[in-house]
């Protein structure tokens, strides 16, 4: 879909959006088409006794007398001084989830400045289109047989605003933003007969388009650096496991120097790559296996959000790491009781191959505190099924050692909508862990606080690096459209982790 900016001319002929405010006062697009449809808007409101203007209301006026337009969508914004970035990311989501299908190629939408809105119209109208572009995704690469009706018919967006060239500035970094949550949806849809550790580490690769450093390590270097614990999942599958190192160096060069060179220092970005996620010899039920697809979700946003950050020229230097394997029970796999070595020297008894995301990050997290001293690091993973039981798809859970580090990322949640609920860690979970075998056993062998001793796990290898823990298992994949998010894979952490580095860590 093509969007593009324009002076507020109300079109003639085919289908525009106006808006109205709760209470049914026309904006004055709204009022200016009014008047050249005499009267016919504020006759079809009257004539909708239920329609308020309130946020996600709409009226539908077909082909009103007098005129050549098609279709008039006349939507609610709710209170003015209530309007925000998402609730106009969501009416631009509604819009085209109510136009996007009807047959139209194009569309036209009048966004005006509102009295007693903080924003300013180039902002509205700005985030307007990037809700519309959000809900506009769709993995259909594989249908090869659709009906051309039940294909999505808008082609063009034009949106209608003061300052048609203003708004196209902001528009560019929410379009950067767009590309990186497409991208990550269009990896977390894919099979994973398509995708697996050697194609993912192929995508990643693409990164370098953009300026991105992109480094794939191969099973021979992941042997050679001691990664046992995250070969020892891998060693069940045909499929070769990887690790990709992904470098965005959005500080010029010769910020190497004195209080420059801490600010020089990357922030990291991990991700749980399990391309396929069988359970391994402790092997999963056959019901919903196939969900198990999108257990790469946390490598998925870290390459989404690497293309989101270099596409917008973020000022920062940022490392994304992600592992990357299959889970699968063979002749070669690992065995529960199994003892590895992981590279930070602890040896884990692994009693359930099933528990595998954290065998993964162990070597990762490790790897990267260990190459790049980084301030801190954040990471991603589809890891358990308790995160599902205790949050549901709403929140994503959220643990940390570092209070701060925790409320940035629940700010930048509650800004953008993806948001976090914080979790404990403590030293008695820690316990949960002790094995008789081994440093650590990799489950706590009773059912309860399974996310909190998989996340103590983690914690075990981050060397008391600041960190934190994003466990998006409840979020990663949507059952039911949302507004600005279609069902499917939702590239849920690639908004959040954006804001999280724009507001807190880029230099201004
Ligand atoms: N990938 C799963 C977690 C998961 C479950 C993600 C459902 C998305 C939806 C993870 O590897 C796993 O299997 N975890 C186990 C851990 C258990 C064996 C301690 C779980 O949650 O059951
Ligand atoms: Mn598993
Ligand atoms: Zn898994």
């Amino acid at each position: 879909m093509k969007i593009s900016f324009s002076k507020p001319q109300l079109p003639e002929s085919g289908v525009v959006v106006v808006s109205v405010l709760e209470g049914g006062k026309l904006t004055p697009s709204a009022a200016a088409l009014d008047k050249q449809l005499k009267g016919a808007i504020g006759r079809a409101i009257k004539a909708a006794p239920r329609f308020k203007g309130k946020k996600d209301q709409s009226l539908t006026l077909l082909a009103p007398g007098g005129s050549k337009l098609d279709h008039v969508l006349v939507v609610g914004l709710g209170k003015g001084d209530e309007i925000d970035a998402t609730r106009l990311q969501g009416l631009g989501g509604q819009i085209y989830a109510e136009l996007g299908t009807r047959g139209h190629a194009t569309v036209e939408v009048a966004v005006d400045a509102i009295e007693g809105c903080a924003m300013t119209a180039p902002d509205m109208a700005a985030e307007v289109a990037f809700g519309a572009r959000l809900r506009s995704y769709r993995f259909d690469k594989y249908l090869t047989k659709e009906e051309k009706d039940d294909k999505p018919s808008l082609k063009s967006l034009r949106i209608l605003t003061p300052d048609a060239a203003k708004t196209k500035g902001r528009f560019e970094g929410l379009n950067a933003i767009a590309d990186g949550v497409f991208l990550t949806r269009d990896l977390v849809s894919e099979p994973a007969n398509v995708l697996y550790p050697a194609t993912l580490a192929d995508q990643a690769k693409t990164l370098t388009e953009l300026g991105i450093d992109v480094e794939v390590l191969g099973k021979a270097q992941l042997e050679k650096l001691g990664m046992g614990a995250l070969l020892g999942v891998a060693q069940g599958s045909v499929r070769e496991p990887r690790v990709v190192v992904m470098r965005w160096q959005g500080l010029p060069n010769g910020a190497g120097k004195g209080k420059a060179a801490k600010d020089a220092e990357p922030i990291a970005f991990i991700g749980k790559g399990v391309t396929f996620d069988t359970g391994g010899i402790s092997i999963k039920p056959a019901g919903g296996m196939e969900d198990m697809k999108w257990d790469m979700g946390g490598a998925g946003v870290v390459i989404g959000l690497m293309k989101a950050l270099a596409g917008r020229g973020a000022k920062v230097n940022v490392v994304g790491i992600i592992g990357l394997v299959e889970n699968m029970p063979s002749g070669s796999a690992q065995r529960p009781g199994d003892i590895v070595k992981s590279m930070s020297g602890q040896t884990i008894e692994v009693l359930n191959t099933d528990a595998e995301g954290r065998l993964v990050l162990a070597d990762v997290l490790w790897y990267c505190k260990d190459r790049f001293k980084p301030r801190l690091m954040v990471d991603l993973a589809t890891l358990t099924g308790a995160i599902i039981i205790a949050l549901g798809e709403e929140l994503a859970g959220l643990f940390s050692n570092n209070d701060e580090l925790a409320q940035r990322l629940f700010a930048a949640g509650e800004a953008v909508g993806e948001r976090v609920w914080r979790m404990p860690l403590d030293d008695e979970y820690d316990k949960m862990l002790k094995s008789d075998a081994a440093d650590v056993k990799n489950i706590s062998g009773g059912r309860s606080a399974g996310s909190i001793t998989a996340a103590q796990f983690l914690q075990r290898f981050v060397d008391g690096t600041p960190w934190a823990h994003l466990d998006i298992a409840g979020v990663t994949w949507g059952k039911k459209d949302k507004p600005t998010v279609p069902k499917g894979g939702t590239a849920f952490g690639v908004r959040l982790l954006d804001r999280f580095v724009a507001d807190f860590y880029e230099k201004k």
